[in-house]
């Protein structure tokens, strides 16, 4: 069995046992055994390794979990961000241009762009992506959408329900039947969860609790787009579900967070429930932050993700959402960190990603900083040196 040292770490980040939050250990070394982590301890008792890779005294933390990924598109929107720049507000129209694009599109350009941004991801630090379905809105194209996505991920999440397709603009209800029936069949293979764009304009509540429940029947796990353009049902859906995550939250009534504290567990370890925040979104459609204070201060699990899409979060990297969060979102460096990691592996509901421990996936960071400090007080800088994924360095 082959073994890997990262050795001399200066500060390295568990979220397990250590000091603060984060599981802090300074002078550190992790051993790496068949791609999962064997050993955390001081670095002057680390054992014998066959390989050895030296932080140089860096700051190491587990890779970045971003739960929360449209990567199966095709063309961008770059002039309705600059229209948006220029005065106009975001509502949810552009995505049917996508949609239009991504069915133009052949399986080899959907794949291009898929395997492009989920390069760029892992060059920023993310060694787990969820990728969503939602430009295709055909029983095809979906399929093919997540057939594609699950090559890259097993992550992979069915959109069909992102809005309704203009052919069927004046039938919802038989798209509902669409998406539940054969469109569900067709993705389901593909696909480990379901989620719905629960929006006026896009699906309302009724229309979103039919298809997650089918989604649900059919074994997949719950997300909802909630709460991301104004006040509305979403958030309270996804808990009356038992979603894994309620993804924006950005306009929450006192009736959510009650609703999303209500799913704490008995451990006092969160909440079932995960709020995803997406920074991204709000920087893009030049719109106002979320709360996360407000969600922590309530005890709610916070994870952090991009959301990376062409019409309102073009970005695939976690450090500019950390950056964001701590500036913006009144979360202090430590909770963005944790929230980017195992905030993202609570949303998925993994236990194997986003912690350092022993027996956890070998999924980690060095960044050419001494301190995870950094990644917010460096806005903009890359500061990733080296990643490995399942204990292999990229
Ligand atoms: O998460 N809100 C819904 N879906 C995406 C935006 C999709 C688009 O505009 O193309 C989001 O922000
Ligand atoms: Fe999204």
């Amino acid at each position: 069995m082959s073994s890997l040292l990262v050795d001399t770490i200066g500060e390295l980040v568990t979220n397990g046992t250590g000091e603060g939050p984060l599981g802090i250990r300074r002078k550190a070394a992790v051993l790496i055994e068949e791609g999962r982590v064997a050993w955390v301890g001081p670095a002057a008792y680390a054992p014998a390794a066959d390989r050895r890779v030296d932080a140089g005294g860096a700051a190491v933390l587990p890779g970045f979990v971003d739960s929360h990924a449209h990567l199966v598109f095709a063309g961008d929107r770059a002039a309705e961000f600059a229209a948006r720049m220029a005065g106009e507000r975001y509502t949810g129209g552009g995505i049917r241009t996508t949609v239009g694009a991504t069915r133009a599109a052949s399986d080899d350009e959907l794949r291009a762009t898929v395997r492009r941004l989920r390069g760029e991801a892992l060059r920023q630090g993310t060694t787990t992506m969820e990728i969503k379905s939602g430009y295709g809105l055909t029983v095809a194209d979906e399929a093919r959408s997540l057939r594609i996505a699950a090559e890259t991920s097993t992550e992979t999440t069915f959109l069909g329900a992102h809005v309704v397709p203009a052919e069927y603009a004046d039938r919802p209800d038989d798209y509902v039947g669409l998406v539940c029936g054969p469109m569900l069949a067709a993705a389901a293979p593909h696909a480990k969860w379901i989620d719905v764009f629960c929006e006026r304009g896009a699906f309302d509540v009724d229309h979103a609790r039919a298809i997650l429940a089918c989604g649900q029947a059919a074994g997949l796990g719950v997300r909802v787009h909630a709460n991301q353009l104004g006040p509305g049902p979403g958030v309270q859906l996804g808990v009356e579900l038992g979603a894994a995550s309620v993804d924006h939250c950005t306009h929450l009534s006192d009736a959510d967070m009650a609703a999303l504290a209500g799913t704490a567990r008995d451990d006092g370890s969160g909440t079932t429930t995960v709020a995803t925040l997406l920074p991204g979104a709000e920087f893009s459609t030049r719109s106002p932050y979320p709360d996360a204070r407000r969600l922590l201060d309530a005890g709610v699990t916070v994870a952090l993700a991009t959301d990376c899409n062409p019409g309102t979060s073009y970005t695939s990297s976690m450090p500019f959402c950390v950056a964001l969060a701590v500036r913006e979102m009144g979360m202090t460096p430590a909770e963005a960190v944790w929230a980017a990691t195992a905030g993202g592996a609570r949303a998925l509901r993994r236990d194997d990603i986003g912690v350092l421990t022993p027996g956890a996936r070998a999924d980690l960071v060095v960044l050419d900083a001494p301190s995870y400090l950094h990644l917010a007080y460096r806005p903009g800088v890359p500061l990733i040196r080296q990643v490995l994924l399942n204990g292999v360095p990229q």
